[in-house]
């Protein structure tokens, strides 16, 4: 007791130097977010379960994908990952301790129907995250559940070549009734799918996902058509969150008075050059990754900024569809890193082979942008381990006020924001102070959004832990805690003591907003009080 006592103020004492030392620092509190604000931390399936064929679990695209040499860099996979199957009393504990009023994860398609509608509900999978959510609110933790993130039955995979098909709108509908009839007594907050536009460019654009598929330039695949694919892909997985979100509206949302969203990957965009053509191509980034999603499922269609370009190349939708789509979701997930330059590709160009993700910036698939962190030698903010996300904390207000005008300041949640350390910093000390400089500053970025009038309700740290970054394997970290190797302990790293300490500096968590969700969208001025 005394020796946790001692280490807890040894390291509160290291972060203050630490702080203290750097040159800018950031002041944030918890009161500068409104009463009832969730704070959060999220995770996935795939990424942290492990358990890969245990108790009637089938197999997944992840766990066929990570099989073929080359795919993921550092040769790992999904099979064991953190063990958060078998050791998720200790990770809901960890949650608790922190005192964090939300809790982001995904239910894994495989486990719960190990071969889609093919074949039975797997009981053992309900039986999980039934214990998850009941041990969750039994602590006062809101469960935030996403339907989809990134994995499902290898069999769909197999027999429709996933999302290409539409019959994976079904397929889809039947995997969210099946978690809607378990677990929507008690879950009030569902996201139908993560980054639905960035899953398709990985596994139907750049190959850097499951089924890996793609044409020149974007790589050389077996088959594919990186031009094409991607939005067929995005148009069936509109079509699907569509089908469930009505679904979830009709039978199950009274339940408990629930809402249901969708997350996007958003970066914010800003022009390379001080032109009027980089203006345009920002726009365009912006309307060709987040209005690629969330345009259809706020507005009813497609970005016009993509209409102009694609043409009928871009599938449309029926009447009926887009009124099934037009309005269906009650807020809109953001995960956002950071920010990016966009220079135009249509009168200037573009010399698209200095990165992976340059590849065929000058296509219309990409929207004619080509995206950097870099101007004259010099970086937007300061580099991470991940060469697309750059630390601009000005980001975050930038990218929700765009939100909060392009959709009418439907309500937000800020469902994933991290830092990925360079290098194995983290795994030395533990002492990741840049880690909680990002925070801070992104959270007193996001906290002057609010201040303007942004309807935001709750932030979510990726990631509770260190897990397995898709393509990159265990290489890339986001956590809070730190995951020993050896022996899966959990481990807090400065961070999570950050974090602790910065929820409980207040006197007011934890309330629950779900009731004034749906009806309070335009109301923004009880945040202000
Ligand atoms: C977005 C994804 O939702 C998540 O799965 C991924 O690990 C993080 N970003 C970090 O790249």
């Amino acid at each position: 007791m005394t020796w946790v006592f001692v280490s807890h103020c040894l390291i509160l004492l290291l972060l203050s130097a630490a702080i203290s030392s750097a040159e800018e620092q950031v002041h944030i509190k918890r009161s500068d977010f409104p009463h009832g604000f969730h704070f959060g931390a999220s995770t996935s399936a795939y990424q942290i379960e492990g358990a890969v064929l245990e108790d009637g679990k089938g197999l997944s695209n992840w766990d066929v994908y990570c099989r073929i040499k080359g795919n993921i860099a550092d040769g790992t996979n999904g099979d064991i990952a953190n063990d958060h199957y078998h050791r998720y009393m200790e990770d809901i504990e960890i949650i608790h301790s922190l005192g964090l009023t939300a809790y982001r994860f995904s239910i894994s398609w495989s486990r719960v129907l190990p071969r889609g509608r093919l074949g039975g509900v797997n009981q053992a999978g309900i039986n999980f995250y039934n214990t998850i959510i009941d041990n969750l609110l039994l602590r006062g933790i809101q469960p935030f559940v996403t339907i989809f993130h990134d994995e499902y039955p290898q069999e769909l995979e197999d027999r429709f070549s996933g999302w290409l098909s539409p019959v994976m709108q079904e397929e889809f509908l039947h995997f969210a009734e099946t978690c809607f009839k378990h677990f929507a007594d008690r879950v009030k907050y569902w996201m139908t799918m993560n980054e639905p536009s960035l899953f398709a460019e990985m596994a139907y654009e750049r190959a850097m996902f499951p089924l890996a598929r793609c044409s020149p330039p974007f790589g050389r695949c077996a088959s594919g058509n990186s031009d094409v694919e991607p939005l067929i892909a995005v148009h069936n997985m509109l079509l699907a969150h569509g089908k469930a979100a009505k679904l979830y509206r009709e039978q199950y949302r009274s339940k408990v008075k629930g809402v249901i969203g969708i997350t996007v990957c958003a970066y914010m965009y800003t022009p390379l050059r001080d032109v009027e053509d980089d203006r345009e191509a920002a726009n365009r980034a912006l309307a060709f990754n987040v209005g690629w999603t969330l345009d259809p499922l706020v507005l009813g269609d497609y970005p016009p900024e993509m209409r102009r370009y694609h043409g009928s190349k871009l599938p449309s939708f029926s009447s009926e569809e887009r009124e099934l789509l037009r309005d269906s979701i009650d807020f809109m997930g953001i995960n956002h890193y950071g920010k990016l330059y966009a220079k135009d590709c249509i009168h200037s160009s573009c010399i698209c082979n200095d990165s992976n993700y340059n590849l065929g910036s000058d296509r219309l698939i990409r929207g004619f942008v080509f995206t950097t962190g870099e101007r004259n030698g010099v970086t937007i903010g300061e580099p991470t381990g991940t060469s697309q996300f750059f630390v601009v904390p000005r980001g975050m207000e930038d990218i929700v006020n765009y939100m909060k005008e392009r959709y009418h300041n439907k309500p937000m949640f800020v469902t994933e924001n991290g830092y990925c350390s360079p290098g194995n910093e983290d795994d030395i000390y533990q002492h990741d102070v840049k880690r909680v400089r990002y925070h801070q500053s992104y959270l007193a970025s996001l906290a002057q959004a609010v201040r303007n009038g942004a309807d935001v309700r709750g932030y979510f740290i990726w990631s509770l832990m260190d897990n397995f970054e898709w393509s990159s394997g265990y290489s890339l970290k986001f956590g809070i805690y730190r995951i020993d190797p050896q022996t899966l302990n959990r481990i807090p790293k400065l961070s999570a003591t950050w974090y602790k300490d910065f929820l409980s500096n207040s006197s007011h968590g934890g309330v629950d907003l779900s009731s004034t969700v749906p009806d309070g969208s335009k109301d923004v001025s009880r945040l202000h009080s």
